[in-house]
C-alpha cells in the first residue's frame, strides 16, 4: 500500500528532513509582515480616506519587491558562498504570487466589486494589462514550484522558470508606467534588476571572480540613469537631459542612480568581506548553489 508522507513535513518552516527550521521560520515572518501590517494598519484606521487604495498600493509595491528578492535568492547564494539562503527561493516567489493576487482582489474591493468593470479595464488600458499578464505569469510558476511538478516537467521547469525574468521587466514597466513623473522608486528597482541581469548573463567561472562585482555595480549604476533618462524622454514631457544631469551632482539629494550604485557597490563590500573571512579561516568552498531546479 502506498505510503502518504504527514502533512507537517512540507510546512514552509519545516527543512527538506521535515525538521523546525528557525532560518526558514524567520524567512516566513519576513514574508508575511508587509501583509500583516497593512491588515493592522486598516483595521486601526491608519490608512487615510481611500484605506483600500493605500492597501492596494502598498501591497503592489511588496509584489514588486518579493518578485525582485525571489530573483536576487540565487545570485546571493553564490555570491556569498551561502547554499542554505537557496531554501529560501520557493517561498519568497509563492510569496510575491500570494501578494499579487491580494493586489488584484484589493483592486477589485476598491471598484466595489464590479468584477465587468475591472475586467473592462485590465483589457483597455495598457499598465493594467501588463500588470495582468505579470500576475498570469506569477501564478504559473507558483503552481509549477512543487517537488511533484519539477519532477513531471523535467526539463521545461527550467524553461517556464526563466519567465521570472519577463515577468519582472512587465512588473517594473507596471509600476513605472502608474508612478507617472514620480518614477524615482520604480528606477531604482529597475536598476537592481539591471544588475540581477548582468549577474545572469555572466559566464559561470567570472562570477566567483572579486572584480565582477564593482564592475557590475558601475554598470548598474549608469544603466538606471539611462532607464530614468529614457523614461523621462518618452513618458513624460519633462527634459530627460536635465534629469540626466542631476545625476551629476548630490545637490538634489541622491538620486535613483546613486542609490543603486551605493546598494550595489555595498554588495561589492560584502562579497569581498566574506570571502577574506572563509580565506582568514580557511573554510573550503561549498557545493554551488544548482541554479533553477527549484529543489533547494
Ligand atoms: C491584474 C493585475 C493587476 C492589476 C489589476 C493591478 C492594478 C493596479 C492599480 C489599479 C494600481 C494603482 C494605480 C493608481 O494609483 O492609479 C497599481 C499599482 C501598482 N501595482 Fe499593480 N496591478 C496588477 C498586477 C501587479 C503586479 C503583478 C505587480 C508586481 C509584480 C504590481 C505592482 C504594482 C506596483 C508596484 C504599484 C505601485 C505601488 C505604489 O505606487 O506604491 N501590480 N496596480
Amino acid at each position: 500500500m502506498a505510503t502518504t508522507r504527514p502533512r507537517r513535513k512540507r510546512a514552509p518552516w519545516r527543512d527538506r528532513q521535515g525538521r523546525f527550521s528557525w532560518f526558514k521560520t524567520t524567512a516566513l515572518a519576513g514574508c508575511v509582515a508587509p501583509g500583516a501590517l497593512v491588515a493592522f494598519w486598516l483595521a486601526t484606521n491608519d490608512l487615510g480616506s481611500r484605506p483600500t487604495k493605500a492597501a492596494l498600493l502598498w501591497i503592489g509595491l511588496w509584489t514588486v519587491r518579493f518578485l525582485m528578492i525571489a530573483l536576487a535568492v540565487t545570485p546571493a547564494a553564490q555570491a556569498f558562498d551561502w547554499p542554505k539562503l537557496a531554501l529560501l527561493r520557493r517561498m519568497v516567489g509563492v510569496t510575491a504570487c500570494v501578494y499579487g493576487l491580494t493586489h488584484l482582489s484589493l483592486y477589485v474591493v476598491d471598484e466595489n466589486f464590479r468584477v465587468g468593470l475591472v475586467a473592462s479595464e485590465i483589457l483597455h488600458r495598457f499598465y493594467l494589462t501588463i500588470g495582468f499578464v505579470a500576475l498570469v505569469g506569477l501564478v504559473a510558476l507558483a503552481v509549477t514550484s512543487t517537488d511533484a511538478m519539477v519532477r513531471r516537467m523535467g526539463r521545461g521547469w527550467k524553461r517556464l522558470h526563466r519567465f521570472a525574468y519577463p515577468i519582472g521587466v512587465l512588473a517594473l514597466l507596471h509600476y513605472c508606467i502608474q508612478s507617472k513623473a514620480n518614477v524615482g522608486g520604480a528606477v531604482f528597482l529597475a536598476g537592481l534588476f539591471v544588475w540581477l541581469m548582468a549577474w545572469r548573463a555572466l559566464p559561470v567561472p567570472w562570477r566567483r571572480s572579486l572584480l565582477v562585482y564593482p564592475a557590475l555595480a558601475v554598470v548598474a549604476a549608469f544603466a538606471t540613469a539611462w532607464i530614468e533618462f529614457a523614461w523621462y524622454a518618452v513618458a513624460t514631457g519633462i527634459d530627460p537631459w536635465r534629469v540626466l544631469a542631476a545625476n551629476e551632482t548630490l545637490r538634489f539629494g541622491l538620486r535613483p542612480a546613486h542609490w543603486v550604485g551605493v546598494v550595489t557597490l555595498g554588495i561589492a563590500v560584502l562579497v569581498l568581506g566574506r570571502r577574506l573571512l572563509s580565506r582568514v579561516r580557511g573554510v573550503p568552498r561549498r557545493v554551488a548553489v544548482p541554479v533553477g531546479t527549484g529543489r533547494e
